[in-house]
């Protein structure tokens, strides 16, 4: 799009339905500031029903948008509608990033990006596990096994209390990935290297069950990937046992990065005072 001065400006969107409460907007906006570029990012709703129509206005370039971001309910539509897609996003069969080129929707998924880059930043050598432990086998855990096993983990146990979810993702995600029930968590912990959590456990004010991460080796790293509140039940266990722990925010900041570059053409980096951003709006809607 161009603006009165004939320059190009960019302008990028999340969609969801609902979007409001999404911070996306805050951390593009901050970036954009601090790169000093001209251009926007602003949250779209778009119902499910209308969501083919919004895919088809930006390949027609009629909807002004660069691209943008896509997140719940439209993940998997998105995927579904685009013309590209990466192989990330193939499969997973869902995409969370867009980008027009040639009035063709391409398509990628940047979250498990986000999930190694948080890793990598505030506990480097995270990878040189030989065993994983991922709780959950729902939408969010699917990148975070991506993730794992691209990094190249050798052992990756998916253990939830609906045993067939987890074995339909070993099925997806290949051998290193192991079906497991919740009955044998304290099994396939021990040894583990780190652990990830990817469930709502504990969120909704129901009892956590009471994890024992010391059969886990010496300097294991346990993560969420929620990050509402930062210290979710789960990480609080971990803490109190002595583990280190690394907290999901960073995976939202960092999944935001490689979108970003694409629609703007600067790679923005992911820095306290941005991450303090997000942790005062996080304080002010609590
Ligand atoms: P998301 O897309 O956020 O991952 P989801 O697809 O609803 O959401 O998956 C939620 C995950 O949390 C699932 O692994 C779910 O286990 P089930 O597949 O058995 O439903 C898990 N989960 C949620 N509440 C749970 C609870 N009280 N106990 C154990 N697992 C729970």
């Amino acid at each position: 799009m161009r603006d009165s001065r004939e320059t190009f400006v960019n302008h990028a969107f999340v969609t969801g339905y609902p979007i409001k409460h999404s911070r996306s907007p805050l951390i593009h906006g901050y970036w954009l500031k601090q790169l000093g570029l001209q251009g926007s990012y602003r949250a779209h709703a778009v119902s499910p029903d209308a969501f083919p129509d919004f895919i088809a206005s930006l390949k027609s370039g009629q909807s002004g948008f660069t691209g943008g971001n896509v997140t719940i309910p439209h993940k998997e539509l998105a995927f579904t509608l685009c013309d590209r897609p990466d192989v990330l996003s193939t499969e997973l069969g869902a995409a969370n990033t867009l980008w027009i080129e040639d009035n063709l929707v391409h398509a990628t998924n940047t979250d498990g990006y986000g999930f190694s880059a948080n890793l990598d930043e505030r506990s480097p050598g995270w990878d040189f596990c030989q065993t994983a432990v991922i709780l959950g086998a729902g939408g969010a855990s699917r990148a975070v096994i991506q993730a794992v096993r691209d990094r190249g983990v050798k052992t990756i146990h998916v253990v939830n209390r609906t045993v067939a979810r987890a074995k339909e993702l070993a099925d997806r995600f290949g051998p290193a990935i192991h079906a497991q029930p919740m009955e044998a968590l304290s099994e396939v912990m021990t040894g583990a290297g780190l652990f990830i959590n990817t469930t709502s456990l504990g969120m909704d004010g129901s009892d956590v069950p009471p994890i024992d991460f010391t059969v886990m080796t010496a300097g294991s790293i346990v993560t969420d990937i929620v990050y509402v509140p930062l210290k979710t039940p789960i990480l609080a266990q971990a803490q109190e046992q002595g583990f280190v722990t690394v907290d999901g925010l960073g995976m939202l900041l960092h999944q935001a990065a490689p979108g970003f570059e694409k629609w703007f053409g600067k790679r923005p980096t992911v820095d306290d005072a941005l991450r303090q951003i997000i942790i005062d709006d996080m304080a002010s809607h609590a």
